[in-house]
C-alpha cells in the first residue's frame, strides 16, 4: 500500500514515477516466460493512432503486440495488481480512473518507436501510461531504452527495460521514445482510462 502511496505522491508531484522493482523476479519470471511462449498467431502489428485514424507505420513504430484477453493466471496477476494501483489512485488524487486496458509489446532486434504521445488533451479518455518491462539482465548495450521528454524537449528520464522496473505518468503529459533495441525485448504497456460511454455505446477498448 505504501508503495502505491508513493506512486501517487510522485504522480501528483511531478507527473510520473518510475518504480525499480515493482514486482518480485518470481512474478516478473512467470510474466517473462508467459510472454515468452505466447504463440505467434497471437502477436500482430502495432499501429498509430484510433479506431478511422488506426494506421500500421512500421517506420514510427516497429513493435508487435498482444492485447491481454485471455484471463490466465499470469494475466490475471497483472490485472489484480493494476486495479489496486487504479484504486489507490482514485483514493489519494481524485482521478476519477474507470478501466485498464493492457497489451504485452515485444520489439524484435532493430525495432523502436519514435517520440509520441499516448494521448492528445480533449481527444483520447486515455489518462494514465503504464509500462512493465519483463526482459532479465538487460545490459546498456542491449539499447531499447525509454525516454521521457519534458518541456522544450528537454530529456528528463532515460530509463533501462529492465526486468521489474515499473514506469506510470499522464498520457497527455509526456512525449516519450523507445531507442532502437538490439534485443528482443518484452513489456507490458496499459492506460486507464475515463468513462466516455454514452448511453448507448460503451468507448471502446481499442
Ligand atoms: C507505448 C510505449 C514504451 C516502452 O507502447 O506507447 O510508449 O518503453 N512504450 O515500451
Ligand atoms: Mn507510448
Amino acid at each position: 500500500m505504501i508503495e502505491f502511496e508513493k506512486i501517487a505522491d510522485q504522480l501528483a508531484d511531478v507527473g510520473y514515477a518510475i518504480v525499480p522493482d515493482f514486482i518480485s523476479e518470481e512474478e516478473a519470471n512467470a510474466l517473462y516466460h508467459y510472454v515468452e511462449s505466447l504463440e505467434q498467431g497471437f502477436w500482430h502489428l502495432a499501429g498509430v493512432g484510433r479506431e478511422q485514424q488506426h494506421t500500421v507505420n512500421t517506420h514510427v513504430r516497429s513493435d508487435e503486440i498482444c492485447w491481454l484477453t485471455q484471463r490466465t493466471e499470469q494475466e490475471m496477476f497483472w490485472l489484480d495488481r493494476m486495479e489496486q494501483l487504479r484504486e489507490s489512485v482514485n483514493r489519494y488524487l481524485f482521478m476519477g480512473l474507470f478501466d485498464y486496458e493492457c497489451h504485452f509489446a515485444r520489439y524484435a532486434p532493430g525495432s523502436r518507436y519514435q517520440k509520441h504521445l499516448d494521448a492528445f488533451k480533449g481527444r483520447s479518455n486515455r489518462v494514465l501510461s503504464t509500462i512493465l518491462y519483463l526482459n532479465p539482465d538487460w545490459q546498456p548495450e542491449n539499447g531499447g531504452e525509454l525516454v521521457i521528454y519534458g518541456e522544450r524537449g528537454k530529456v528528463l528520464e532515460t530509463v533501462l527495460p529492465k526486468q521489474g522496473c515499473f514506469v506510470v505518468f499522464l498520457s497527455d503529459r509526456f512525449v516519450h521514445e523507445v531507442k532502437v533495441s538490439n534485443r528482443l525485448r518484452y513489456s507490458l504497456t496499459g492506460w486507464f482510462r475515463h468513462n466516455t460511454s454514452t448511453g448507448f455505446r460503451i468507448d471502446p477498448a481499442r
